[in-house]
């Protein structure tokens, strides 16, 4: 089942309501954009590839929902709607581009039927494409896995942070499906847990062989020897050099990902970024990312349950930014690369 497709007879936009994750595996109907947009926002849909698809249904949801006159009016009522969906997250590229492309053929419409059927046309492409796109990620990152290794993997890249397949996860399930036996370690992933809530849940769907640990147990895995590999994905690559995070550009993904790659770094474990070419901003530089900043409330309670003195203060960013030199092999549906990364080809 995909993660996240469009609901012929419903007109909406039907996505896993990764919320209810791992108690209840359930479907949620998006049926009007603030509906959509709020889902983004608490994370029904999540992970940089699903949230490229979320926008670009999205697109495709205004269409279909707004009543307009003529196609002129239709397309503006629909931009308004398109700038919305783009702002609900902040730092994964993704999410802008796939608004950006559902609209750009929307605009190609001369009747508003047509301006519907472009914009859902361009989603349902979107999508395909994004499945398509991981499962190469998959083959060519598989390569880079030995027979029995263990991966470490941080939050969830995996089907469900993408249309399916997954990127960091991708390459697990490509790498088993070669023949290789290899099993995962999951960093829980505070504090909205898709380490154990989602990544879990759904490698154990597909029988790979996982076991959970807290974020801080991390560090001592990697001392003694269990990990082979550290396996990431990302929401914004920038290859820009940057004062802040080296000559080589940075990778922006959950937060918690920098300290893994120090780690990594430090126990010579291979640490792989895999991510789709979508993922690579050449039009950003590293300062003009906004790491979004999420609610205090999701420290100062845990499932409800009163975590900290209501009124300390709270820092709670989702992203961290790893620089490229901690970066060992970056794998694209191009192949593998080895940073330091000629910048050309992603332009
Ligand atoms: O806040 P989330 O759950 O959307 O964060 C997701 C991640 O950071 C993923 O690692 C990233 O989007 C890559 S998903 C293939």
């Amino acid at each position: 089942m995909r993660t996240i497709s469009w609901d012929a007879d419903r007109e909406c936009v039907e996505m896993v309501d990764q919320t209810a994750l791992p108690a209840d595996f359930r479907t949620y109907h998006a049926e009007t954009v603030p509906e959509l947009i709020e889902s983004i926002e608490i994370l029904r849909v999540r992970g940089a590839p699903a949230l490229g698809a979320a926008g670009a249904y999205g697109v495709a949801l205004s269409a279909h929902q707004r009543t307009a006159e003529n196609s002129g009016s239709l397309l503006e009522a629909i931009e308004d709607d398109a700038s919305k969906i783009a702002a609900a997250r902040p730092t994964a590229v993704n999410l802008e581009r796939g608004v950006t492309a559902a609209l750009e053929a929307a605009r190609d419409g001369e009747s508003n039927a047509v301006v519907r059927g472009l914009a859902l046309e361009s989603a349902e492409t979107l999508a395909d494409r994004d499945v398509e796109r991981n499962k190469a990620i998959g083959e060519y990152g598989a390569e880079l896995l030995g027979q029995d290794d263990t991966v470490m993997t941080h939050c969830n890249a995996g089907a469900l942070a993408t249309v399916d397949w997954g990127t960091a996860l991708g390459v697990v399930y490509s790498a088993r499906e070669a023949g290789k036996s290899i099993d995962v370690i999951a960093n829980e992933t505070r504090p909205l847990n898709q380490g154990s809530r989602i990544t879990t849940t759904e490698l154990m769907e597909r029988d790979v062989p996982t076991r959970l640990i807290p974020d801080n147990a991390s560090g001592l895995v990697m001392q003694e020897g269990e990990v082979d590999a550290l396996v990431v994905g990302a929401d914004r690559i920038i290859l820009d050099a940057a004062e802040q995070f080296g000559e080589q550009g940075v990778v922006f993904n959950k937060i918690g990902t920098y300290k893994h790659a120090v780690l990594a770094n430090r126990h010579d474990i291979p640490f792989i970024v895999a991510a789709p070419r979508s993922t690579i901003d050449a039009s950003s530089s590293p300062e003009e990312v906004q790491i979004e900043e999420r609610d205090p409330s999701e420290l100062h309670e845990i499932y409800g349950t009163q975590n900290a003195p209501k009124e300390v203060p709270v820092r709670n960013p989702a992203f961290d930014a790893t620089p490229m030199e901690l970066v060992d092999y970056l794998v694209t549906e191009r192949g593998v690369f080895e940073p330091p990364l000629d910048v050309s080809p992603f332009e």
